[in-house]
């Protein structure tokens, strides 16, 4: 099978371009590198087993004539390619505007000339400021003004599920939609304010882990493997097409917790600081306190189930940072 992923330069599109190489198919990825990086697919590029089945295209996929060509080229497409991440955001409001709403539709549209089925990965940001759990993806979504920024990523991911919806119910292309809660595993940046990653490299420093808030909010985590087997059998699955998906882990853990583990973890002689929201981000920001997936229905549809424990987890995004330090020394 031939697979085309955007932003398969990034974090979880490099983990989803490993599986599909190892599982024997040919790979096709298109990433801007704006939040992906060259290191997370030099190893498909250097292994023999993998280099003659695996392209990469450093390019945009606002780059129509390319778009088409491996749309053209590909069986399916996994579109990943966004702006990423509450402080990406708000430090590129316009553009992170354009890039998913627009290039989303850019994709949609090409996968619609070929009628080549297509899943997207949209955010449980779409549920906006909801205190209960878990979050089902039938329920009403609740956000703040557009007077602040923050709520934009939100609503770009919403309106991508609403196009790929009418892509599907207006010209029956073969869309899927994916609500990934917060994913985590070897290769993600802290640089975005991911804060697994972030908290793993202060606590490596000895320096301080910066909590915002009072760290009461709590959160889940999935494994980044975990995950990308849950799209590789929706994408496997006919029954998926049209429909919305959440996919996360159910450990739910509050924050200030996550940043004690960590120090006990890693034996850093770190504090924890506690840093109010809008020095953090912007005045008067708000953040969801609560995230927790009700995934009901993706177990029902390819028996989907979290493997790796929030230890694990945290155990493997230790172990390759120091394994990422080492080697740069
Ligand atoms: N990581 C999470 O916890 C999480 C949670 C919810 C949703 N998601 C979604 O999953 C997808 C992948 O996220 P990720 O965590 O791997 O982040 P990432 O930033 O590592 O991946 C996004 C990739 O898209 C690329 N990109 C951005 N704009 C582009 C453009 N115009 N043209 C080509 N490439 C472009 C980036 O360079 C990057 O490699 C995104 O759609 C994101 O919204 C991730």
């Amino acid at each position: 099978m031939r697979v085309l992923i955007t932003g398969g330069a990034g974090f979880i599109g490099s983990h989803l371009a490993h599986a599909h190489l190892k599982r024997g198919d040919e790979v096709y990825i298109i990433d801007d590198l704006s939040t992906g990086s060259i290191d997370n697919i030099k190893e498909f590029q250097e292994n023999p087993k993998f280099s003659n089945r695996f392209f990469a295209h450093i390019d945009t996929i606002f780059n129509n004539n390319l778009l088409l060509e491996l749309a053209g080229t590909c069986d399916v497409i996994f579109h990943l390619a966004a702006a990423v991440g509450v402080r990406y955001i708000l430090n590129n409001p316009l553009e992170s505007i354009r890039t998913n709403i627009q290039g989303t539709e850019a994709v949609l549209n090409i996968c619609s000339k070929f009628k080549k089925k297509v899943l997207i990965t949209s955010s449980s940001e779409v549920y906006g400021k909801h205190l209960h759990a878990p979050l089902v993806e039938t329920d009403n979504i609740i956000y703040g003004p557009s007077i602040k920024s923050r709520w934009s990523y939100a609503a770009s991911k919403l309106m991508d599920e609403f196009t790929a919806l009418a892509y599907y119910r207006t010209k029956g292309l073969k869309t899927i939609v994916t609500r990934l809660f917060n994913t985590v595993g070897p290769k993600q940046t802290g640089a975005y304010g991911m804060v697994i990653p972030r908290f793993v490299n202060q606590a490596l420093n000895n320096e301080p882990l910066t909590v915002y808030g009072d760290g009461k909010q709590t959160r889940t985590f999935t494994y980044v493997k975990d995950v990308v087997w849950a799209l590789m059998n929706l994408m496997g699955n006919e029954n998926a097409v049209g429909e919305v998906f959440n996919v996360g882990g159910t450990e739910e853990i509050m924050i200030l917790e996550l940043a004690q583990k960590i120090i006990d973890k890693t034996n850093s002689k770190s504090q924890i600081n506690l840093i109010p929201y809008e020095e953090a981000f912007e005045k008067d920001f708000e953040d969801m306190q609560r995230r927790v997936p009700s995934i009901e229905k993706i177990k029902k549809i390819i028996n989907f189930e979290p493997k790796t424990s929030l230890d694990k987890i945290i155990d493997e995004v230790i172990s390759s940072s120091r394994k990422k330090r080492r080697d740069e020394v």
